[in-house]
């Protein structure tokens, strides 16, 4: 487990202190509206349940289940709904919450899927992005960090479903995957 991490790249107190910083903009942003929080699973379980706990306008939360990598560490851009949000977004603003973007495949795809569902608004929050692997261009409105182009694992975040468990985010000796 931890002999598999080459470095740590946030501590529990880093990731803490951007949720902090996310959220309190989020609810600036939100006031006097209601919000609902979509996250994407599995990877955002750890975000969704630190950063709702800082939201402070009404807010609803689901998730969704779009497909993954598999055991690989590339997107394939193909995108396939597994797990749909269970209410009605007719008319919500909707916030995404993801642990991080890649390619841009995936978000580019669940907001489209959401706006075609009618939502009022759809906006983006991730914790972590990799803007250099970007192949669809979004809008992102709320970002923790930049990172470079390394695999990274913790916090949520998997390399063939290992390493959700961690407190921290690291990024995975290369020679585990290669
Ligand atoms: P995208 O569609 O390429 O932007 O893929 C985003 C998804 O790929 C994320 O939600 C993660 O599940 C996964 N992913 C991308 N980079 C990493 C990484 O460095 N570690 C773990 N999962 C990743
Ligand atoms: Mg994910």
């Amino acid at each position: 487990m931890h002999q598999d991490i080459e470095r740590i790249l946030l501590s529990e107190e880093e990731i803490a202190q951007i949720v902090d910083r996310i959220a309190d903009q989020i609810n600036k942003d939100y006031q006097g509206k209601e919000l609902m929080l979509i996250g994407l699973l599995k990877g955002s379980i750890s975000f969704m349940a630190d950063l709702m706990k800082k939201i402070t306008v009404p807010c609803k939360i689901d998730f969704i289940a779009a497909s993954s990598y598999g055991n690989g560490t590339v997107s394939k851009g193909r995108v396939n709904i597994l797990k749909d949000v269970s209410q009605s977004v007719e008319n919500m603003d909707i916030l995404i919450v993801e642990d991080i973007i890649d390619s841009g495949n995936t978000l580019s795809f669940i907001s489209k899927y959401l706006a075609a569902k009618h939502a009022g608004s759809v906006k983006i929050c991730t914790l972590l992005n990799k803007p250099s692997r970007r192949q669809t261009d979004i809008p992102v409105d709320y970002v923790g960090v930049d990172i470079p182009d390394e695999f990274v694992v913790g916090y949520g975040l998997d390399f063939a479903e290992y390493y959700r468990n961690l407190p921290y985010i690291g990024i995975l000796k290369p020679s585990v995957y290669s």
